[in-house]
């Protein structure tokens, strides 16, 4: 009955133009069906890795590209070029050593780029396993460090850090040290890679949703149908790029590099995850709706909120499926799945209700059969971990007590997950 009246509250919201109230009361989810990750679209079975790979996965790998993420329209330009502009063997006290490398995307200095900052610990002889992830207002404030330049790309101003016009400033530095807890990465034998995603695009609403702005690595391979990148194809897309610089490192593991983002750059670390087989361990935190958050649940925010507050991220096809999640042919389980069968982790905060912590949980569950293909066992559980348990695996899940955040919590259970996987 609840669920009747909110289907007929969602249909008077859509006529009036409004956006409905997220659910966020457990008991007013409305029955939904998931498909089936071992099922073609043709109602083939997939019963061995084989098929998968050869038939399932580029199917539904299309499927996620076409109706929502977009096509990626670019490779890896043969024009890029990486610029090392600073290298320090002895940063943070000796402890790590510092680089600031230039991605310049078409090759010159005033086209698109990005700058990635690594630090290495210099404790540990020979390669080294990367975190790498991006953040949100520039590399300055994920460090107090004084000498790091403030870069002059769009900047989001998370967690209230000020900004005129989204340009970073110099009281910016260091506000986000908590979401990057580079001496306890270091200390545990890891380095870390991260660049500001503004640099790569602006998060900027636009008309039409697809269109590139000045500077976009975008401008080299603009959209041109609804069924092409948006701003997060975009962003993974740079990952990607961050990825091929790691790759010619002799210090780094390149075999051993972690993609991970928090909230909308999760869903991007997933998107890069699932495109791009170089990277060997992806993880999401908070990533919510669009990520790793089913969308048929319809709990929190939807594919409609989506749509309409930020439909320059996706592909223009997803508006189809506002209001319409039934008909979406995928679900957030077999964005997972295409990773698989490389280690997966998923976190969320258990307060934080507009990324739907139970729906992430239950697209790790979901996707659990994919794994199990490959000889591995899925997620070890049927139900969903009380806060602070980790569950080791390839495929996990952890839920933080707290809301949309990157605590120290999170990074322990991020390497914990890493430490099993990368150093068994
Ligand atoms: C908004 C958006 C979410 C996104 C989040 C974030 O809340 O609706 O989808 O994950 O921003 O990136 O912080």
């Amino acid at each position: 009955m609840k669920s009747v009246l909110l289907l007929l509250a969602a249909a008077l919201s859509t006529a009036r133009g409004v956006l409905p109230t997220p659910i966020s009361d457990e008991t007013m989810v409305p029955p939904y069906q998931l498909p089936d990750p071992l099922v073609c679209q043709d109602g083939t079975p997939v019963q061995t890795a084989e098929i998968w790979r050869a038939k399932r996965r580029p199917e539904l790998l299309r499927l996620f590209t076409e109706e929502m993420y977009g096509r990626t329209l670019l490779g890896r330009p043969d024009t890029m070029r990486f610029v090392v502009r600073e290298e320090l063997p002895a940063a943070r006290g000796g402890a790590a050593t510092r680089l600031r490398v230039g991605i310049l995307f078409a090759g010159t200095e005033d086209g698109p780029q990005m700058e990635l900052l690594v630090y290495l610990p210099n404790h540990v002889t020979g390669k080294v396993p990367v975190f790498l992830g991006l953040n949100f207002d520039g590399n300055h404030t994920t460090t107090t460090e004084p000498d790091l330049p403030v870069p002059g790309h769009w900047a989001m101003g998370l967690f209230g850090n000020k900004m005129e016009n989204h340009r970073p400033k110099e009281s910016g530095r260091g506000v986000h040290q908590h979401l990057w807890p580079y001496a306890y990465l270091l200390e545990h034998g890891y380095g870390v890679a991260t660049a500001g995603y503004g640099e790569i695009e602006p998060d900027e609403k636009r008309e039409p949703s697809s269109a590139a702005l000045p500077n976009s690595p975008r401008t080299l391979a603009p959209a041109a149908s609804p069924a092409d990148w948006g701003t997060i194809g975009v962003w993974a897309w740079g990952l990607s790029r961050a990825l091929d610089y790691l790759e010619i490192h002799p210090r780094v593991d390149a075999k051993k590099v972690a993609v991970h983002g928090f909230s909308r750059l999760g869903k991007t670390a997933l998107w890069a995850g699932a495109q791009d087989e170089r990277f060997a361990l992806v993880i999401s935190n908070g990533s919510g709706c669009g990520g790793a958050a089913l969308s048929k649940r319809i709990f929190g925010e939807t594919v409609r909120h989506l749509t309409t507050n930020l439909p320059y991220w996706f592909a223009g096809n997803l508006a189809k499926y506002s209001d319409h999640e039934p008909e979406l042919p995928v679900d957030q389980h077999e964005l997972l799945a295409l990773i698989a069968p490389r280690p997966v982790l998923v976190t969320s905060g258990t307060t934080d209700t507009w990324a739907d912590p139970k729906g992430e949980f239950l697209s790790v569950f979901h996707a659990s059969p994919v794994w199990k293909l490959f000889g591995h066992q899925g997620f070890q559980g049927t139900e969903m971990p009380a806060p602070s348990v980790f569950v080791p695996g390839r495929l996990s899940y952890f839920l933080r007590p707290g809301g949309h955040d990157v605590t120290l919590e999170d990074w322990q259970a991020m390497v914990r997950f890493a430490d099993l996987h990368f150093k068994p």
